[in-house]
């Protein structure tokens, strides 16, 4: 048996569409740009993926603490962040066709190759050179609050989540009164108007984050950074990806926000390219400071030890869920030549991951008393795991469905079990079977998933 990657997006959108993970956004319309639907099997495993890393940073911890703010915030908000003036992306417009393109992706020919007429860049959509200058658009999706649309009454919808954290770092202070250093975690939906979406669920415009911001005494900032980025390599063998594949990007000076003192974008080798999967950033005390600023709260901290009163610099660990998602499928996703010539595409994500950690098939589909003991064994086992029943088609056939979904056990029930109480187990990544007793087999399971 022939383990390939044999890796291209293609597949990964086809097999993503086929099996239920992800679906186009408004599909039956025509679809909306930038936007992806996740269907029975892609929510399981993206709920997974959310729980694996609230579990290993929150529960797993005794220095964080979970939120889940409102995805509208006061407009002030956005000003002292400096994402009203400064959330922007540079692009140009064609004033022939009238489309916009992202100044950056023009020139890394990410809509083809650029051609040049008369020293010209020419539009890569209908070719006039009567393309605009860059000029900067911001982001973030403005809206309207009450029955008025009118100015005085926009917001926006969040571009991060780090927002409502900082909002609330006084009100986490007078509750739960935690002693530096101390992190606020949270999980949410955000809104991007990117310029140019694309690459599947890579780049977006409505997409999960999962953040921290982790408050920190100024003096302790460099050992800290580095104990985070050892942390996020921790997560990344939660999502099974293959260390030669990441890349740390170390920012350099100049490149940085300005209020960043050091930023590491830890880059995947994703099918279309090494790119940006997560990153940590020092973002020193710039977005307490302006809250407080502009808030007129006072957000400082007082040392219980020294009396030392400041206001706490914070590091900024950022996760994209969807970015995640499509990683642990990447790195998962694997095709087998086999002996008898054929090919098995499997999904060996992590277990703890997998959208269904058994599926339970009676051998055949006619026989109430076969089809009625594997839901026997299907009801044992779904209080204790995720699990699914399949009895359509084929037991080969059952057998591609659940191995290209990534579930770890197919377990039949046959006419042995009838007799004695046994079924046979399969393994996705072995594919070996073995014979369990059904009282022996949510034990047997477990044993294996942990
Ligand atoms: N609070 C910091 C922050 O939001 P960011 O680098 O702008 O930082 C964080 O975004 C993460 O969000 C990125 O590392 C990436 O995983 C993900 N991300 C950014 N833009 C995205 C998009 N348009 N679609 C999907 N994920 C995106």
């Amino acid at each position: 048996m022939a383990d390939e990657k044999n890796l291209s997006m293609e597949k990964i959108v086809s097999l993503c569409k086929r099996r239920g993970f992800i679906f186009p956004g408004s599909e039956i319309y025509g679809g909306l740009a930038g936007t992806w639907d996740y269907g029975p099997i892609g929510v399981e495993l993206k709920n997974n993926v959310r729980n694996a890393w609230w579990k290993m940073f929150v529960h797993d911890r005794s220095d964080m603490f979970g939120l889940d703010t409102a995805i509208l915030m006061n407009p002030r908000a956005w000003e002292a962040s400096g994402h009203v003036s400064g959330f922007t992306d540079p692009m140009v417009d064609c004033r022939n066709c009238k489309l916009r393109f992202r100044a950056d992706h023009l020139d890394e020919g990410k809509y083809g190759e650029v051609k040049i007429i008369d020293g010209k860049k020419a539009c890569p959509n209908c070719g006039s050179t009567e393309l605009t200058e860059p000029r900067m658009f911001n982001m973030m999706f403005k809206t309207f609050i009450g029955p008025v649309e009118e100015t005085a009454n926009q917001i926006y919808l969040r571009p991060e989540t780090a927002g409502g954290m900082f909002v609330n770092f006084k009100n986490v202070m007078d509750t739960m009164r935690p002693k530096l250093p101390f992190g606020l975690a949270q999980s949410g939906r955000v809104f991007r108007n990117e310029i140019t979406p694309g690459d599947f669920i890579f780049r977006v415009r409505e997409f999960d984050l999962m953040e921290f911001e982790y408050f920190i005494n100024p003096n302790d900032w460099e050992k800290l950074f580095e104990s985070w980025v050892a942390e996020i390599a921790k997560w990344l063998d939660v999502l099974g990806l293959d260390k030669n594949k990441i890349y740390y990007h170390e920012i350099p000076d100049g490149e940085r926000a300005h209020y960043s003192k050091r930023t590491i974008d830890i880059e995947y080798q994703f099918p279309f390219g090494m790119k940006e999967l997560c990153a940590i950033a020092y973002r020193t005390n710039f977005d307490l400071t302006q809250h407080q600023k502009f808030s007129g709260q006072d957000l400082s901290y007082t040392d219980p030890y020294t009396n030392e009163k400041f206001i706490p610099h914070v590091l900024e660990p950022t996760f994209g869920l969807d970015r995640a998602v499509l990683s642990a499928i990447v790195e998962a996703y694997t095709e087998e030549k086999m002996e008898n010539g054929d090919t098995r595409a499997v999904l060996k994500l992590p277990r703890v991951l997998a959208p269904f950690k058994a599926a339970i098939f009676p051998l055949v589909s006619n026989k109430d008393n076969v089809v009625g003991k594997a839901k026997e064994v299907f009801k044992l086992l779904q209080p204790v795991f995720n699990v699914t029943f399949d009895d359509n088609g084929n037991v080969g056939k059952r057998y591609r469905r659940q191995d290209e979904i990534g579930t770890p056990f197919c377990i039949t029930v046959d006419f042995d079990t009838l007799e004695d109480d046994t079924v046979t187990v399969r393994d996705r990544d072995t594919m070996k079977q073995e014979r369990v007793k059904i009282a022996e087999l949510a034990g047997h399971l477990k044993a294996k998933l942990v």
